[in-house]
C-alpha cells in the first residue's frame, strides 16, 4: 500500500499511450563521471524502469536514436556541441534534443556534475507530469546559492516544532549505520535544488562540536555529498566556555577567536565542504555577543573569519527580541541590526524571517528586508507548521511565501520585491525550517510534503508562483488525472486562506495557545513577559481591537520605507488583511464590505471553517481515484482541522465577544 514514503518521486507507470511515445526518446542512457554523475545516471535508470517499465543502461557505448547524453561541459560527447552553459553557473543545467553522430539524441548537460543531477530530475518531472520529450530546449539556474533546511533536530532526536515524529538522524547508529533514509531525503532535496542542510536546532547544544559528534556528522556529510548537499551546524556562542574550559567566549577576546578556529579547521578536516555556521545569538535566552557588550557583528565576525579560509558561510539569524526591551516586539530586530548594515564579513547571511513577530499564518513582510543594501540578507520561513495547525491541518505555504516574496519593499524604490533583495546580494540564500521526522510519510501529513516540496521550488527561483508549483506537486504525488489534481490543487490554493480566516483574520496574529502554540488562547494575560501574552497581540477592549502600530502609537510602519510606511498607516489603505496589525479600530468601524468590523470578524471566522467544509466536499469523491491508504489519512485529518477549526472560531469569537459585548450577526452559524 501507498504510504507517502515515495514523495513526489513515485514514479508509477505512465499510460500506455505515453508510455510508447516516451520510449521512443529513452532508448538508452549514456553518462560517465565521478559519483555525482552515477547517482544522476541511477536516478534516471529508477524514473525510467518505474515509469516506462524497463532499463534503459545497455552495455554497449554506441549511441543509438532516442539515447539520453548526460555530461559535463569538458565530456567528449557534449564539448563539440557547443551548448551555451557558461552562464548557467555551476548548478545550472540544459536540457536540448540534439544530433549526435547522425543520432536524434536529448543532452541534459551541466558545467558540473550536480547540474547535470539536477536536470535530470527535471528531465524525470517532465515523465511525470506528461510533456512532450520532442524539440526540448530548457535552461534553468538557481538564483540563490545557499537553498538550506534548518532542521530543529535536537541530539536526542526531540525535534523542536517538529510534528512528523523524532528526527530522523539516528545519531546513536551513526557512523557506524547509515540508514537508507538519508539516501532517500539527499534524493528528494536534490530534486528541487536544495544544496544545504542544518542538521541541528537553532536552540544549540554545543555536544555537537566533540570530536564524537563530528564523526556521526561526517558519516552524514559523505552520504549527502554526490547529491550535491552540504552539512551546517548551529554554533553555540558559548562553546568555548562548555566544550574549551575558557572562562569567556567574549568575541574580541584572542584565545575565544582561536578556539573556534582550531575548532573549525578540525571539523574541515573531517569534512572539506562542510558549509559553515548557523547561529541563533541573543534571542530567547540564547547566549551571544551582547552578554560581552559586543554587537551581532563583532560576534558574527569572529566566527566568519574561522570560516573565510575554508569558504564556509555564517548565517546568523536576526530574530531577537529582548525581555529588558518595552518597546514593540516588531521593531526590535530592525533596531538592533540596521544599524549595522555594511559592518558584517562577506561571508555573513543575516537570516530574517519573513515577517517581523514568528511565522503567523499572515504577517507583513519583515521590514529589514530593502533596509540593509550593504549586507546580505537571506530569508528563513518555517516549513514545520508551528502557528498553522500542525500536519493535521492542511494549509499550502506557497501562497504564504509568494506573498512575502512578492511584497514591494520600495527599497531603494518602486518594485524592489524582496524577492529581488534575496537575490541582489553578494551572498544569497533562503532557508527553510525543516518539517521532517521519522514518519514513514516523512512530513506528518501527505500534503505536509508540499510544503518541502515548494520551499525548494521558490528556493531555487524566488520569483517563482504558488499555483504551477502546486500543480506539478499534485501530479508528481497523486496522479495526472484531472480529475483528481483538479480539486487537489483549488484545495492548496485556498487552505492557507482558511487558515488565517479561522485563527486570524484582518491581520490578528499570535493569538495562540501558549506554548504548543496549537489551538486558540486569545484571553492568555499572565505570561511573565508581556509579549508573549496573546492580549498584547490583539488589544481588544470595549471600543475596538487591534495594535496601533502607526505613529499615533509604536510607529513600527516607520521601519518601512516611506511609500510602505503611507500605506500600512493609513486605515482607509492598509490592505485589509492587515488592518488589525496595524491598526487598533473600533467595532462599529466600516469595512470594505460595508459591515462593521465586528460583523466582519463573525463573518471571516465563519468563512474559514465553511472553507475546511468545502475541502472535505472536494475529498470525497476523489475516494477510489487515489490510493486507499493516502486518501483515508487526508479524510481523517480534515475531519480534525474541520472540529479544530470550530473551536478556533467558537473560543475566539466568545472570548472576543466577552471584550465587545455585542450580539451576534444573524446568519452565523450556531457553535457546532
Ligand atoms: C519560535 C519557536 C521557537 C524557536 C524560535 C526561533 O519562537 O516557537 O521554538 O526556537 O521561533 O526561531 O528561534
Amino acid at each position: 500500500a501507498e504510504t507517502g514514503y515515495d514523495l513526489w518521486l513515485r514514479y508509477q507507470p505512465v499510460e500506455a499511450q505515453w508510455r510508447d511515445r516516451y520510449a521512443a526518446l529513452v532508448t538508452q542512457v549514456t553518462a560517465a563521471g565521478g559519483t555525482t554523475m552515477l547517482v544522476a545516471a541511477g536516478e534516471l535508470r529508477r524514473g525510467v524502469a518505474g515509469m516506462l517499465g524497463y532499463d534503459p543502461v545497455r552495455r554497449e557505448t554506441v549511441i543509438g536514436d532516442g539515447a539520453v547524453v548526460l555530461g559535463t561541459a569538458q565530456s567528449p560527447l557534449i564539448a563539440p556541441l557547443g551548448l551555451p552553459l557558461a552562464k548557467l553557473g555551476r548548478e545550472g543545467y540544459l536540457i536540448r534534443s540534439a544530433a549526435i553522430g547522425g543520432k536524434r539524441v536529448t543532452v541534459i548537460a551541466g558545467n558540473a556534475e550536480i547540474g547535470v543531477l539536477y536536470g535530470v530530475f527535471r528531465f524525470l518531472k517532465l515523465i511525470q507530469t506528461r510533456q512532450s520529450l520532442d524539440d526540448l530546449d530548457i535552461s534553468d539556474a538557481p538564483r540563490l546559492a545557499v537553498r538550506v533546511l534548518n532542521h530543529w533536530d535536537n541530539l536526542d532526536r526531540y525535534v523542536e516544532r517538529g510534528y512528523a515524529g523524532q528526527s530522523i538522524w539516528d545519531w546513536q547508529k551513526l557512523p557506524g549505520h547509515k540508514d537508507s533514509r538519508y539516501t532517500d531525503y539527499a534524493r528528494a532535496n536534490a530534486s528541487i535544488g536544495i544544496n544545504g542542510t542544518v542538521l541541528t536546532n537553532v536552540n544549540a547544544n554545543a555536544d555537537v562540536l566533540r570530536p564524537e559528534w563530528l564523526a556521526r556528522v561526517k558519516a552524514l556529510a559523505e552520504v549527502f555529498r554526490p547529491y550535491g548537499i552540504k552539512v551546517y551546524l548551529t554554533a553555540r556562542f558559548s562553546a568555548p566556555i562548555e566544550l574549551g574550559g575558557l572562562k569567556t567566549a567574549d568575541p574580541l577576546d584572542p584565545q575565544v577567536a582561536r578556539w573556534w578556529k582550531d575548532k573549525v579547521d578540525e571539523i574541515y578536516r573531517a569534512i572539506p565542504d562542510f558549509g559553515g555556521f548557523l547561529v541563533k545569538a541573543n534571542s530567547e535566552g540564547q547566549p551571544g555577543p551582547s552578554d560581552y557588550k559586543r554587537t551581532h557583528a563583532e560576534g558574527a565576525n569572529m566566527l566568519a573569519d574561522a570560516l573565510a579560509p575554508h569558504k564556509g558561510v555564517l548565517m546568523w539569524r536576526a530574530f531577537v527580541y529582548a525581555a529588558e526591551n518595552p518597546d514593540d516586539r516588531h521593531k526590535q530586530a530592525y533596531t538592533e541590526f540596521q544599524p549595522l548594515d555594511g559592518k558584517f564579513r562577506d561571508n555573513v547571511l543575516v537570516q530574517v524571517k519573513n515577517g517581523a513577530i514568528d511565522f503567523q499564518p499572515r504577517e507583513p513582510f519583515h521590514p529589514l528586508f530593502g533596509a540593509m543594501p550593504k549586507t546580505p540578507l537571506m530569508m528563513e520561513v518555517q516549513i514545520t507548521k508551528e502557528y498553522l495547525g500542525f500536519a493535521t491541518h492542511l494549509a499550502y505555504l506557497g501562497p504564504l511565501w509568494e506573498e512575502a516574496l512578492q511584497a514591494d519593499t520600495f527599497r531603494p524604490g518602486k518594485g524592489s520585491t524582496v524577492a529581488k533583495v534575496l537575490e541582489s546580494g553578494a551572498a544569497t540564500g533562503m532557508a527553510g525550517v525543516a518539517n521532517i521526522g521519522s514518519d514513514v510519510n516523512w512530513s506528518g501529513s501527505q500534503f505536509d510534503q508540499a510544503n518541502w516540496y515548494a520551499f525548494g521550488r521558490f528556493a531555487w527561483d524566488p520569483q517563482a508562483k504558488a499555483e504551477p508549483i502546486a500543480r506539478d506537486w499534485a501530479a508528481m504525488t497523486w496522479g495526472n488525472d484531472p480529475a483528481v489534481t483538479g480539486p487537489i490543487v483549488r484545495m492548496m490554493m485556498e487552505s492557507r486562506e482558511a487558515v488565517v480566516d479561522y485563527m486570524t483574520p484582518l491581520g490578528l496574529g499570535h493569538l495562540m495557545a501558549t506554548g504548543h502554540h496549537y489551538g486558540p488562547g486569545p484571553w492568555i494575560a499572565d505570561l511573565a513577559r508581556p509579549e508573549w501574552n496573546p492580549v498584547y497581540y490583539h488589544k481588544a477592549d470595549a471600543r475596538g481591537i487591534g495594535f496601533d502600530r502607526t505613529a499615533t502609537g509604536t510607529n513600527a510602519v516607520g521601519q518601512y520605507a516611506p511609500e510602505v510606511a503611507a500605506r500600512f498607516g493609513d486605515r482607509k489603505r492598509v490592505p485589509e488583511q492587515f488592518l488589525l496589525w496595524f491598526h487598533h479600530v473600533p467595532w462599529d468601524y466600516r469595512t470594505r464590505s460595508g459591515w462593521t468590523l465586528w460583523d466582519e470578524l463573525i463573518v471571516r471566522y465563519d468563512r474559514g471553517v465553511a472553507a475546511v467544509e468545502a475541502m472535505q466536499a472536494a475529498w470525497k469523491p476523489l475516494a477510489g481515484k487515489v490510493d486507499a491508504r493516502r486518501w483515508e489519512e487526508v479524510r481523517d485529518f480534515l475531519a480534525i482541522q474541520r472540529d479544530e477549526a470550530g473551536w478556533w472560531r467558537d473560543a475566539s469569537i466568545a472570548y472576543f465577544q466577552s471584550v465587545s459585548k455585542r450580539p451576534l450577526p444573524a446568519g452565523h452559524a450556531a457553535p457546532a
